[in-house]
This record gives C-alpha cells, structure tokens and sequence, in this order.
C-alpha cells in the first residue's frame, strides 16, 4: 500500500543493516573504555536507535527524548520543541545521541547545545542519514550511516504527516502526495 507513495528506495534494508552495523563497531571501538548512554530522538529515531544498539557491544544504556521541528510538512519550520525531556541526568556521561537524519542541522544543535549545558562530559552524534545540502547550521556528526542528496525522503523512522515511520527502507516520496501541501 505504501509503496505506490515511492518514487525510488533510497537506501535499501540490506544497506541499512551493513551501516548500522559498520557505525556500531566503530562505537564499541571507540568507546571500549567507557559506558556510553545512547540518546534517541523520538519519533524517527526508533528503528534505527534499534538497529545500531544490537551492533554495539558495550555496557550501555539508552534512553529517548522527543524532540520536533517539521511539524507535519516537508520543511522544517524553524523552531526546535522539546516535547518529552529525558529522565535521567547526563552529568559526567559520554553521550551519542542517535538520530534518523541530520538536515538544516536545527535540532542537532539545540540538543547537543543542551546536553553539553548539562554537564555531559562528551556528546558525539550517529546518524543513519546525513543530508548536507540541507544545511542551515553548520553540523559533521561524527558517525553518519548515508550522505543522501537533497531529496525528501520517508521511511526507517522518517516520515510525511506521521506516515511512512514504518517502511522497511528509506525512499524518495513522490511529489505528487505532497504537492498541495503549503506547510
Ligand atoms: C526530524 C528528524 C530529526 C530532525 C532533523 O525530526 O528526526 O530529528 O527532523 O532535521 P533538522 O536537521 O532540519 O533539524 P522531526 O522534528 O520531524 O520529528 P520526528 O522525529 O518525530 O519525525
């Protein structure tokens, strides 16, 4: 059903359990001395928050938070909303925050800006996808799955509307289902 809605699978399953995999090993790499807590940022974050963490072989916690700036449309409206906060304190803690897609660059900023207010010791970013075209605030996460082109995509936790989340794979959605869309 939802396939008639893509144009093209960007970044297919195969491919999204290799880079999980290849980013999980750098971080059990580079984190052997320590006990990172992995932060995901709801609601894309899930599927890939999943993913990565079978692929980090480390004492590790991860907790969520729920964090918003598109708002339902294609483009970002330019205010970041933090709207669960997190339940734990990161005072002390090596933090990697684990994100669907880094895009202006917005929310990244304000949550590490956050955390890194708050006392974290370090705070490094994975991201499946990277989309450095869309770039409004300067942003290199340390970890990136994909570097996509400007295209809106949909899928592994990204959506349009609240829909798409579910895909399997990440694809370009066909203009057609968003193009009355003024957002
Ligand atoms: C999306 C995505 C990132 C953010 C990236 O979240 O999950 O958190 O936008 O965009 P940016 O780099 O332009 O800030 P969104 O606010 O749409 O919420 P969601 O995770 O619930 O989809």
């Amino acid at each position: 059903m939802l396939e008639k809605d893509i144009e093209r699978i960007l970044v297919d399953h195969k491919k999204i359990v290799e880079v999980s995999k290849k980013l999980g090993n750098q971080i059990t790499n580079d984190y052997h001395d320590k006990k990172p807590l992995i932060i995901g940022l709801l609601n894309g974050c899930l599927p890939f928050l999943a993913e990565l963490m079978k692929h980090i072989d480390l004492y590790c916690e991860y907790e969520v938070m729920s964090v918003k700036s598109y708002h339902g449309g294609t483009k970002s409206v330019g205010n970041v909303k933090i709207v669960k906060d997190l339940d734990v304190s990161v005072e002390g803690r090596h933090v990697i925050i684990a994100e669907d897609i880094v895009d202006t660059g917005r929310t990244i900023n304000v949550v590490k800006d956050l955390l890194t207010y708050r006392g974290a010791a370090s705070v490094e970013v994975a991201t499946l996808l990277d989309k450095p075209e869309g770039r409004i605030e300067a942003f290199v996460p340390k970890y990136i799955g994909v570097t996509i082109p400007k295209v809106f995509v949909v899928g592994f936790g990204l959506d349009y509307d609240d829909y798409y989340r579910n895909l399997p794979y990440v694809g370009v959605l066909k203009e057609s289902v968003y193009k009355n869309d003024i957002s």
